[in-house]
């Protein structure tokens, strides 16, 4: 159960990935924990500068040998009107009035350049590469191979999927519905393409001929066979290691995510603009009660972000984003390499399990 044909192509012992978690969450200790524990750890980018990124990255191999990821946001072109984008910085003034910070921030720029991240990752050689929200030119695709990287595109739908498979990747992470953070939806709209990874995975593994990593909910070993019975050659765990001593997450973000159930999450767009789900909060509650139309991402997402980082110094988590998946009640703050090692022992004593029933229901055949 070990080796799949992805531990094989990505040089890691078990079939474990840490999903990239942008925004603070991955720290070089975090992803290089689940490297050193057999797993694939990866760094999420996507916000970072290509300073930042470079410097996490040289930070990522002081901590290990072993191969690791790193993920960025396919850049979207979204020109919202200004009209829009006045009305939204209007009716977000309320929560900067609460938390005393100025009114109608300036906002300089929406994203970080793609192209200077995607060169930082070619000059720093990473093993792996992973994105989402689309799909790059061919021209970064091909970069990155001729490079020896090996690369992984988001899929929501076996449509997205066939399309990644023609882009070149090499593998395709099939995000199901469960999933916590953005989706990496791409074709067609968000709630057209919720779907969840029982229902996705195989339609996925039947449909294109490169490995699937299944993603959304799994939590612990059980995730994993029952992944790998569907016909995914990895996992990819998110929500998982949320919680955990080497995640950078706020504090009372940890809290939540150790507290909250598996009905306490929705999907939203009122954060980023861009569909993504979390722990439901008082900000996305009202932003139900917004009657103007929310600016798409990335637009909305930097007209959020001083509050959302007021909030988390206040430590006021009802207006801050707390992305997490819909296995929340099984999530622990347990080491990152305790996780992995877990999981592992949880999924050789599921496969045992399911051996007896077959053992059982053979002999009572034969009774
Ligand atoms: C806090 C958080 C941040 C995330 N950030 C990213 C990201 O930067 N890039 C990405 O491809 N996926 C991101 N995801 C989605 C994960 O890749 C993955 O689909 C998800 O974690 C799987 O579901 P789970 O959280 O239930 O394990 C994020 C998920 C979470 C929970």
């Amino acid at each position: 159960m070990h080796e799949t044909v992805l531990t094989r192509i990505l040089k890691i012992r078990y079939p474990i990935i840490k999903a990239p978690m942008a925004g603070g969450i991955d720290t070089p200790d975090l992803v290089a924990a689940v490297s050193n524990a057999g797993g694939l750890g990866s760094l999420g980018g996507g916000y970072l500068t290509p300073d930042q990124l470079r410097e996490a990255i040289q930070e990522i191999k002081k901590r290990t040998q072993r191969p690791f990821g790193v993920n960025l946001f396919v850049p979207e072109e979204q020109s919202e009107s200004e009209e829009m984008i006045n009305q939204m910085t209007d009716y977000l003034n309320f929560y900067r009035e609460e938390l005393g910070i100025p009114l109608s921030p300036l906002i300089k720029k929406s994203a970080e350049s793609f192209e200077e991240q995607v060169q930082v990752l070619l000059d720093e050689k990473v093993p792996v590469f992973s994105f989402t929200f689309g799909i790059p030119s061919p021209d970064v695709i091909q970069a990155f191979k001729q490079n020896g990287t090996v690369v992984i595109g988001t899929a929501t739908t076996v449509e997205e999927a066939k399309q990644l498979e023609v882009s070149g990747v090499d593998a395709i992470v099939a995000q199901g519905s469960e999933a916590g953070g953005h989706r990496g939806t791409f074709l067609k709209s968000a709630a057209q393409s919720l779907v969840g990874i029982m229902a996705l995975v195989p339609q996925m593994v039947d449909h294109v001929s490169i490995p699937i990593i299944a993603a959304g909910g799994i939590m612990d070993g059980r995730g994993l066979v029952a992944s790998l019975s569907l016909g995914a050659s990895a996992v990819q765990m998110g929500t998982a290691f949320l919680a955990g001593p080497e995640s950078g997450a706020h504090t009372v973000y940890k809290q939540k995510v150790l507290k909250e159930n598996e009905d306490a999450t929705e999907v939203t767009f009122a954060y980023s603009g861009k569909a993504a789900r979390g722990i439901q909060t008082e900000f996305m509650n009202d932003m139900h009660l917004y009657t103007g139309e929310i600016p798409a991402y990335p637009i909305q997402n930097v007209l959020t972000r001083d509050i959302r980082q007021a909030a988390a110094k206040a430590n006021n988590p009802e207006y801050m984003s707390l992305w997490a998946g819909q296995g929340l009640r099984l999530a622990t703050d347990d080491t990152a390499a305790k996780i992995v090692e877990q999981t592992m022992e949880q999924a050789r004593a599921a496969v045992k399990k399911i051996s007896m029933v077959e053992v059982i229901a053979d002999s009572s055949t034969l009774r």
